[in-house]
């Protein structure tokens, strides 16, 4: 996700108010910044990496004058962070600044670079660029330029575009990428990615809906439709307090990242499956087939929430790559003098890309010659920075202490790895790429439907959010879902909160059943199913309330279960990301209800960055 801003007015300083609104979207990423404002004659392009104080500093040296600009925090996806790869990006006399994936950007490049174009950056956002300035140069308006050019375009955009030879309009775009706000003042117009980078200048607002274009001029704002026609919209107030414009309308951070997952898991899924929709490009991190034939071990090594996403990747390696692989927990294996080769492979998983332990480990694995791929949602964390490659996720900055969207995100990477893993060991025919790749692809859909059951979840906490114990059963690839659901409720909610291997009940645990205790059963229909349910029979037997999470159309669980949450089926291995949205919105209405800091729990921090 990045951040975009745009303002012009007859009064008013481009520059503060961009950098002002930047700062209130700094949240949606902070890999480097740009501003671009017309100062009356040329348009000024001011860029750098990192924090936005580093843009922030260069303009108080140099200020720019001007009552026009665009502005943009990024979140890399298309090329690392640097200057050269920022927004807003440049050609000729056109400037534009762009939030999304466009999927053609290959052969969009190939078109340019045909037609004589000298491409400057890694950006796909650059290719947009050309594309309107070469419709300017064909008599277009900007209006009409960026209109054609994303005709040009596949895949999701929210963008902002601005000409030197048409600098008293800012032209915006947006077809299934991240919100574009549009905003009115007195001789004012504003645009954002969202509500707070514009909310001190204006609460007037509106949204440009998919497949819209708005001009925004001094004297106010027109919206087109795809076929050009005007599509009036009516500008509402916006009541927010800045505070809760940040969490985009949502009560807390942890409650957004939620809901954000679809978009953060068809990020990180971003232009990986390829054209074909046979196989997967993990960012040309180079898998040779002999070597990925000669691998002895995984070993996949993270903490907490992380490290229950590497217990689920290790059965999709094994299962689907055939490859075997162990999960540590990091604080353990950098100590426990693990065997490691330089037939082996070690995956650092970790949001932050700072966790103590995680980096200790993954040093244990480069002094022992293994090759140390990492998955991070952090670019150029410390992680990122000392692995021999990377597998970036894309959720987005995850604010909220408890991980959510970073989990989900940290699955879909484990599961494009597997995948990929296996076409090149050459273990997948045709129709078994294409049925994985084609659950893959609609994950993020079935994660918006099972979101919808949000409002029965919440009556379902509010229903136990007094008890003080809690079991989490799963059995298979659900056992570490289970996991993580008990983590998520004890981490926010302070309840204790336990999670067993279902078939480990009669080991121990099945002591601790009494009425008082209500159990999580993850029962979906998978291998396990039977099983399972003799699992929560021996529950029910000793009087336990069973809470069973089960597939939808199963005809058999409701008389078994007190209570029961039916969600969608993806197959083996992804309905584990869809058994974690309700256990991540169970324990946020628990918590919720409970009244405890559900952003920043006590004694927790986001990132552990001690041993
Ligand atoms: C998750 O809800 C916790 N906040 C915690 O377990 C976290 O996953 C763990 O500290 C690892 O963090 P990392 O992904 O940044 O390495």
């Amino acid at each position: 996700m990045c951040g975009i801003v745009g303002y012009i007015g007859r009064e008013g300083n481009a520059s503060d108010i961009l950098i002002d609104g930047l700062r209130r979207l700094e949240y949606r990423g902070y890999d480097s910044a740009g501003v671009a404002i017309f100062d009356g004659d040329v348009i000024d392009v001011r860029r750098a990496e990192g924090k936005l104080n580093n843009l922030e500093g260069e303009i108080r040296t140099a200020p720019i004058e001007g009552r026009v600009g665009i502005g943009h925090t990024r979140w890399a996806t298309h090329g690392k962070p640097s200057e050269r790869n920022a927004h807003p990006q440049r050609a000729g006399s056109v400037v534009i600044v762009h939030n999304g994936i466009i999927e053609n950007y290959r052969e969009l490049r190939r078109q340019l670079e045909a037609d004589g174009r000298t491409i400057e950056s890694d950006t796909d956002t650059e290719l947009i660029a050309h594309c309107i300035e070469q419709s300017i140069d064909h008599g277009n308006d900007l209006l009409a330029a960026v209109r054609e050019a994303c005709g040009r375009l596949t895949g999701a955009y929210a963008l902002a575009a601005l000409s030197e030879r048409d600098p008293t309009t800012i032209v915006a775009a947006k077809n299934g990428g991240s919100p574009m706000i549009l905003g009115l003042g007195e001789k004012q117009a504003f645009l954002a990615s969202d509500i707070p980078a514009i909310l001190p200048y204006t609460r007037n607002m509106a949204f440009i809906e998919d497949g819209e274009f708005a001009v925004l001029r001094e004297s106010g704002i027109e919206i087109f439709s795809s076929t050009g026609a005007p599509s009036p919209r009516e500008f509402k107030t916006v009541l927010w307090d800045p505070i809760s414009a940040e969490k985009g309308g949502y009560d807390r951070f942890m409650q957004k990242e939620i809901f954000e997952q679809p978009r953060a898991i068809t990020d990180t899924i971003g232009t990986r499956i390829d054209e074909t929709a046979l196989d997967i490009d993990l960012d040309g991190i180079a898998l040779d087939p002999a070597w990925a034939n000669d691998l002895s071990r995984i070993s996949l090594v993270a903490c907490g929430t992380a490290s229950y996403a590497c217990m689920v990747g290790k059965y999709m390696i094994e299962h689907i790559a055939k490859i075997p692989c162990e999960v540590d927990l990091a604080s353990e294996f950098r100590y426990r003098n693990p065997i490691l080769n330089d037939r082996c492979i070690v995956v650092p998983v970790s949001q932050s890309g700072e966790t103590a332990d995680t980096l200790a480990a993954l040093r244990e694995g480069k002094r022992q010659g293994a090759r140390i791929i990492s998955i991070t949602n952090t670019r150029d964390s410390t992680i990122a920075r000392e692995s021999d490659d990377v597998l970036y996720t894309h959720a987005g900055p995850e604010i909220g202490v408890a991980s959510t969207k970073c989990f989900t995100a940290q699955v879909t990477a484990l599961y494009l790895f597997a995948v990929k893993l296996a076409i090149v060991r050459g273990l997948l025919d045709r129709d078994e790429r294409e049925r994985l790749l084609r659950e893959l692809t609609s994950l993020p859909r079935v994660v918006q439907e099972t979101l919808a059951l949000d409002e029965q979840i919440k009556e379902l906490a509010h229903k136990y959010f007094k008890k003080s114990d809690f079991l989490f059963l799963g059995r298979g690839i659900m056992f570490p879902i289970a996991l993580e659901g008990a983590l998520k409720l004890k981490e926010i909610s302070y309840i204790h909160a336990e999670a067993y291997a279902a078939g480990e009940m009669k080991h121990g645990p099945i002591a601790l059943i009494d009425e008082n205790m209500p159990v999580v059963v993850i029962a979906n229909k998978g291998p396990l199913y039977d099983k399972l349910i003799s699992n929560l029979e021996q529950v029910r037997a000793r009087d336990g309330q069973v809470i069973a999470i089960a597939t939808e159309g199963d005809t058999e669980i409701a008389d078994k279960a007190n209570d029961v949450i039916y969600v969608p089926d993806l197959g083996d291995f992804l309905t584990s990301i869809i058994v974690s949205i309700p256990m991540q919105l169970f324990a946020y209405h628990v918590a919720t209800r409970k009244g405890t800091d559900v952003d920043q729990p006590r004694n927790l921090a986001k990132s552990v960055t001690v041993e």
